[in-house]
């Protein structure tokens, strides 16, 4: 107890010094824990940033798919397939989001698109979609159809065009006689096939 003045003058002379502070943190149980917690915290940051991007491999460029499709064909590109590939349907047109799989794919925040007509969630800001044959959006109001054309166009400007969602007895259009690069950049109703 007497030794308690000369033992802090002694950790006090060389405050700098590295070798003191390693040893005020390892002699202090408090310190300790808390410098455990931060080195945690700094590596989960650091993994949750980055970590991912670096060990994830990177998604293999898929050949182009441009097809018309059903409901039910639809929902085999959920991403859960072997190759990966994840489509997505806004408002009667397929896109190929293979390149978004984070965001679609089985893992991702907006997994319930994957493979499915997004229109009504996205119109009504639900994460969800329908298990509905086809859902014809009809009951939608002026606002909401105006949005699913703007997340349209937005898909259109970074994903791939697959095709149309057939409606029940739609037939699919032919596309191998097609431009393979052909693009239609224009938000357009897809009941105008002479368009694509
Ligand atoms: C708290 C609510 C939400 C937050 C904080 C949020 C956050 C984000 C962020 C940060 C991105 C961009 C990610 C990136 O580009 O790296 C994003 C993209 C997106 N979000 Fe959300 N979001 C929310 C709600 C929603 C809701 C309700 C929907 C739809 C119903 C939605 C649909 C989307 C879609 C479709 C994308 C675009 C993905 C793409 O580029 O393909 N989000 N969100």
């Amino acid at each position: 107890m007497t030794a308690t003045p000369e033992t802090k003058s002694a950790h006090t002379e060389t405050p700098t010094s590295s070798s003191s502070i390693v040893n005020e943190i390892l002699y202090s149980p408090v310190n300790l824990v808390l410098t455990v917690i931060i080195v945690l915290l700094v590596y989960k940051i650091f993994r949750s940033r980055f970590g991912k991007t670096s060990v994830e491999a990177p998604t293999p460029e898929l050949p182009k798919i441009r097809k018309d499709m059903t409901v039910a064909e639809l929902r085999q590109y959920d991403g859960t397939q072997p190759d990966g590939r994840v489509l997505v349907a806004v408002n009667g047109w397929i896109f190929d989001v293979t390149r978004g799989r984070r965001f679609y794919g089985p893992d991702g925040p907006y997994a319930a698109f994957g493979g499915k007509d997004a229109s009504r969630g996205l119109a009504t800001f639900s994460v969800t979609s329908t298990d509905k044959e086809y859902d014809d959006l009809s009951d939608l109001n002026s606002m909401e159809m105006e949005s699913v054309k703007e997340w349209e166009a937005q898909f259109r400007e970074k994903y791939d065009l697959v095709g149309r969602l057939l409606k029940p007895g739609e037939e699919p259009m032919n596309y191998s006689d097609e431009e393979p690069e052909e693009t239609d950049n224009s938000t357009s109703n897809p009941d105008d096939k002479k368009e694509q």
